[in-house]
């Protein structure tokens, strides 16, 4: 480097991966270039946030991921939820399908809203989606399964009877069998494997009843909440997080500002 004319490094954040960790600032120095380290570090940590995160617990950075109204609902009470955003939050999400590895809901979001969950971005990639489905309910007729040749689509499923997996396999889905807790999918488990399969990130885009599971589990690490400048009211609209809450404001998930 110092042939190369090259006197000074600048470091915003060092590498987390203990097999690398602060070995190429060592040499540098050691070759007598100048190293300044920490500059911006928060920005640029914050730029690599999936890698760092994945390269430390071999467990996928999990962004849960909702748009709500102003007072706090992500349906009306009807259960219509097409759209409570604008185009502009909607293409937002669109860039964050690209960006993620995975996309993840309840099975209740695919009864719900049958949705495609793939990216409709010019040029864009699709996410794999998993779909957590602890007794296997997802209708054979869901987009999800019907376009799972071309899109990869595992369920997660504490179904034992493999018998039943054999419908979804024939259309192209994948099955992958994890443990049970407290009546549903064990998510940290289903974090470990899916870690393992080198899946770095998910886009959480549940319902509230996954959401709180996700939560509860401590498997989130990012909430992208777009809320719109809109009230639907009603007593038993959908929220984001459900499931029990806290007890008090004391108990509540903290969350840092991003910037
Ligand atoms: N605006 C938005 O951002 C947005 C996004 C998504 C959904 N929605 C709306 O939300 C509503 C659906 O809500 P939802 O709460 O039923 O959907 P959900 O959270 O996506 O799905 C819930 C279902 O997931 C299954 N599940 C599997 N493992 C789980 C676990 N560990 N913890 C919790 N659940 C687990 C459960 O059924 P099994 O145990 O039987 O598998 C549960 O009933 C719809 O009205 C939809 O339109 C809105």
């Amino acid at each position: 480097m110092r042939e190369a004319g090259i006197g000074r490094v600048v470091v915003g954040s060092g590498d987390p991966n203990p097999l690398v960790a602060g070995k190429g600032i060592r040499i540098l120095k050691e070759a007598g270039i100048e190293v300044t380290e920490h500059v911006l570090e928060e920005e640029c940590r914050r730029l690599n946030e999936v890698f760092f995160h994945y390269i430390k617990t071999k467990r996928p950075f999990v962004v849960m991921k909702y748009a709500m109204t102003m007072d706090g609902k992500i349906a009306a009470y009807t259960g219509a939820s097409r759209w409570v955003t604008g185009e502009e939050a909607r293409a937002h999400v669109q860039q964050q399908r690209n960006r993620l590895t995975a996309i993840m809901v309840g099975v209740g979001t695919v009864l719900a809203d049958d949705p495609m969950l793939t990216c409709r971005m010019e040029g864009g990639r699709n996410p794999v989606r998993i779909i957590c489905d602890t007794g296997l309910r997802t209708p054979l007729t869901a987009k999800v399964v019907a376009t799972a040749p071309e899109v990869p689509t595992i369920l997660a499923t504490c179904c034992p009877d493999r018998d039943r997996y054999r419908p979804y396999e024939a259309a192209g889905c994948r099955i992958l069998h994890v443990p049970e807790k407290e009546g549903h999918v064990d998510l940290k488990t289903l974090m470990e494997v899916l870690g393992q399969e080198s899946i770095d990130s998910i886009l959480l885009e549940g319902g509230g009843t996954l959401n709180w599971s996700a939560l509860e589990a401590g498997i989130v690490q990012k909430v992208q909440a777009y809320i719109a400048p809109k009230l639907f009211g009603g007593r038993d609209a959908r929220t984001p997080v459900e499931g029990t809450g806290v007890p008090d404001p004391g108990a509540a998930f903290g969350l840092k500002t991003a910037f």
